[in-house]
Formats: C-alpha cells, structure tokens, sequence
C-alpha cells in the first residue's frame, strides 16, 4: 500500500502530461460530476461509432489525483465496447496508475463516474435501452449533484 501522500511515478506523469485534455464538440455522450467532498469537477466526453468508443476527452478541475485518473481513464477506455467501458471499475483505474495513496482513492470515482454518466447521455439521446445498474448509477450522480447545489447555495 502506498504511503499517506506519495504518487506513484505513473500518477504523476500523468499528472504532468494528461492524455485526451479537451472537448469533443458535437460529442454522442457527456458526463459532468462533482466530487461532494472537495468541489472538484469532471466533464468527460465521447464519440461512439457501432458500438465502440472511438474518441475520448475530459476536463477535470482537480487535484493531481483526479487528472491523473481522468486521463488514465480515457486511455483505458478507447477503443472499448459500451459494455466493456460500463465494466470499468475505479479499481481498475487505480491499478493501471501503480495505486493512488489512501486518501486518494475517492478522486479516482470522479473519472469512473463521469464514464458512466457520459455513456447514460449517449443511450438515452439514442433511445437505446439503458441497463437497470447504469440507471441506479445516474440516479446517485443526480442525488450526489442536487445535495453539492444546495450546499453551496447555503
Ligand atoms: Fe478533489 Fe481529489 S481532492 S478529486
């Protein structure tokens, strides 16, 4: 296990060179989440031809833990079925980044999160059938979103 705050040397590439910065405009999916426990933000965005997504980009307002995941996670996900991307788990992430260090491991939902939400955009623009899990999914992000509104309008 990784100590309180070191990053691993991957985390910290990435980090410093992010992979797949940006937007794709007229994207087939977007997903934005806030991480409730620090305000940062994540608008991850997909291009999906049959099937596959084709192209990935993100934009993270965050710590070096959420960009570095964001970015890995876009890697890992081109390419990928809607299926295979919806199999995705932050532990996944985790590990093709060596690990994150304990306190971190919550930065890693952001980008987990913003894939799930981006693929529910791109289903229901389409009118394809969204799975039960992926709609329970949604309704947390939704429920997540609505408590971080209200408190930062109090
Ligand atoms: Fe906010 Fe890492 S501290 S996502």
């Amino acid at each position: 296990m990784r100590q309180q705050f070191s990053y691993s040397k991957k985390v910290l590439k990435h980090f410093k060179s992010p992979h797949n910065l940006g937007k794709i405009k007229n994207a087939d999916g977007v997903g934005e989440v806030g991480n409730l426990s620090c305000g940062d933000v994540m608008k991850l965005y997909i291009r999906v031809d049959k099937n596959i997504i084709t192209d990935v980009k993100f934009e993270t307002y965050g710590c070096a833990a959420a960009i570095a995941t964001s970015s890995i996670t876009t890697d890992l996900v081109k390419g990928k079925s809607i299926e295979e991307a919806l199999a995705m788990t932050n532990k996944e992430v985790i590990d093709s980044l060596d690990g994150l260090p304990p306190i971190k491991i919550h930065c890693s939902l952001l980008s987990v999160d913003a894939l799930n939400e981006a693929i529910y955009d791109f289903l229901k623009k389409n009118d394809k059938k969204i799975p039960d899990f992926l709609d329970k999914r949604h309704e947390r992000t939704v429920t997540l979103q609505k408590m971080e509104e209200h408190e930062h309008k109090n």
